[in-house]
């Protein structure tokens, strides 16, 4: 069974704990928590501070995507912070491998996200100790962007190298993801959809959450 996990950045920061406590009593899976410095991209979103109030309240694990240059600056604040998937940009680090040890050795799982026109294939010697590939499916920093469909085939490419690798990885798909190419993104082979506008700004968050739980089933 899939995953869905809903991204606060298109949350209401007005009313950010009520958006919290629907996502808590949904079926989805994950908090996605998108952190941006407006360096790595060209936006900014939270930080700290706004992460632990969302960890004193959420009730599913925290899917951190780091959108920031240096991020092993802050793999200690994240794991004290209560983050279970923490996940950092290819583009973003020197030392990929080291990179995703030190997560793995904080006692997170090591999440490697790749932008629309990275090829899948960089990942080919490290695939096998990840815990997650990320495929941006927009280009990263904002929400409500438009879906880009060449991410099915890389999604295909990247099935393939995970089972030839034999790794654990889960594919998760973030940017645009809607209830038109949901199933057409799990059919692809995709594992978790990350879903910012199509569950925030729908009329009934609750019921399209349901609705991306029951694609492809
Ligand atoms: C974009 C973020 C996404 C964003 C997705 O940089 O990584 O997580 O919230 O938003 P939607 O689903 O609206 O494209
Ligand atoms: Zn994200």
């Amino acid at each position: 069974m899939h995953l869905v996990a809903p991204s606060l950045l298109s949350a209401d920061f007005t009313r950010l704990g009520e958006d919290i406590e629907m996502v808590n009593r949904s079926e989805a899976d994950w908090f996605h928590v998108d952190v941006m410095d407006g360096v790595f991209v060209p936006n900014i979103s939270f930080g700290m501070p706004v992460i632990k109030a969302i960890g004193k309240v959420a009730r599913k694990p925290l899917d951190v995507h780091l959108m920031i240059v240096q991020p092993e600056r802050y793999f200690e604040t994240f794991r004290d912070l209560g983050v279970s998937w923490l996940s950092i940009h290819y583009e973003a680090v020197q030392h990929l491998h080291r990179a995703v040890f030190q997560i793995r050795e904080l006692g997170m799982k090591a999440g490697v996200v790749l932008n629309p026109h990275t090829p899948v294939h960089v990942l080919e010697d490290i695939i096998a100790d990840v815990d997650l590939v990320l495929l941006m499916s927009v280009n990263p920093g904002f929400g409500g962007q438009k879906f880009i469909e060449q991410t099915y085939s890389k999604i295909s490419k990247l099935r393939l190298m995970i089972e030839q690798a034999n790794s654990p990885a889960l594919i998760e798909v973030d940017g645009g993801v809607s209830l038109d190419n949901a199933g057409k993104l799990l059919s692809a082979g995709a594992d978790v959809l990350v879903a910012g506008n199509t569950v925030f700004s729908s009329k009934d968050p609750l019921d399209t959450i349901h609705q991306l739980k029951g694609m492809g089933s």
